[in-house]
């Protein structure tokens, strides 16, 4: 094989995209007989560690899953939690995140329900716009219904202003209104903690993703865990409905 088809073959490799469904703070913290909080805070850590190795590894773009639409219906006590984490997740690491060439994206619906968190999660996706680092996509109050509806809607309104066919509404056409827009396709969606379903994560986005699921909880998560995912990503033929490379 000469240089140019093996080093395609190694970047091939590597997920250019990979999403990941943050589970299992609150049992990592039950287990330890501690506040579910902990488990919270030592998920930041989680996070940070994660954000380093994926850029390290080549990753393009991280996706990460903060906050679903669902999550709304958890105790007040817990949501004021979870904010505040993600208020100081921003203040603290912005300034690190922005001279590591991380660039931000939101993913999700802003929610008039914390003023403060949009406007911070505003400031950090203009503040890196430029950058040409790892993306970084925070999905935070997202829901992929939700994000699908918007985005009918925003077609509709075109078709019923005259600007639009509805002969002209095609997938691609329709993926071009999602918050996922200008993102690299999906390859890869990791959740922890053992549990196996997408909780309303990404569903047009993961149609073809290799799925990933790890026992470990999402405060033990790290680079060494990654690679194990990226491992066994790796190992996977993936035919996009064809016959795939592995066959003869
Ligand atoms: C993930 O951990 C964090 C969020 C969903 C915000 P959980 O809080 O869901 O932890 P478990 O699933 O209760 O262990
Ligand atoms: C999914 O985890 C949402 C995030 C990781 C932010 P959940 O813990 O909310 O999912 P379910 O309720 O177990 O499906
Ligand atoms: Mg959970």
């Amino acid at each position: 094989m000469e240089n140019g088809a093996a080093a395609d073959v190694a970047a091939a490799a590597v997920p250019r995209h990979v999403a990941i469904i943050m589970d299992g703070n609150g049992r990592w913290a039950k287990s330890r007989g501690l506040p579910r909080f902990e488990g919270h805070r030592r998920g930041v850590e989680a996070v940070r560690r994660t954000v380093e190795a994926a850029g390290e590894l080549g990753i393009e773009a991280l996706t990460i899953y903060s906050f679903s639409s669902e999550n709304w219906s958890r105790p007040a006590a817990e949501i004021a939690d979870l904010m505040g984490l993600m208020k100081r997740f921003i203040r603290n690491d912005l300034a690190t995140l922005h001279a590591k060439n991380v660039r931000i994206r939101i993913i999700g619906e802003r929610h008039p329900h914390d003023g403060e968190v949009s406007a911070l999660l505003d400031e950090a996706e203009q503040v890196t716009q430029a950058n040409t680092g790892l993306t970084l996509a925070v999905a935070f109050n997202y829901g992929s219904r939700s994000e699908i509806t918007r985005a009918a809607q925003r077609l509709a309104a075109e078709v019923e202003a005259g600007r639009l066919s509805a002969a002209d509404i095609t997938t691609d056409r329709l993926a071009q209104e999602l918050d996922t827009v200008g993102l690299p396709p999906l390859d890869l969606v990791i959740r922890t903690s053992g549990e196996q379903r997408l909780s309303n994560f990404l569903l047009w986005q993961a149609a073809y993703a290799e799925l990933v699921f790890t026992p470990v909880l999402w405060p033990d998560f790290d680079r060494g865990v990654l690679e194990q995912a990226l491992a066994e990503y790796r190992r996977r033929d993936r035919r996009f409905g064809g016959i795939g490379a592995a066959t003869p």
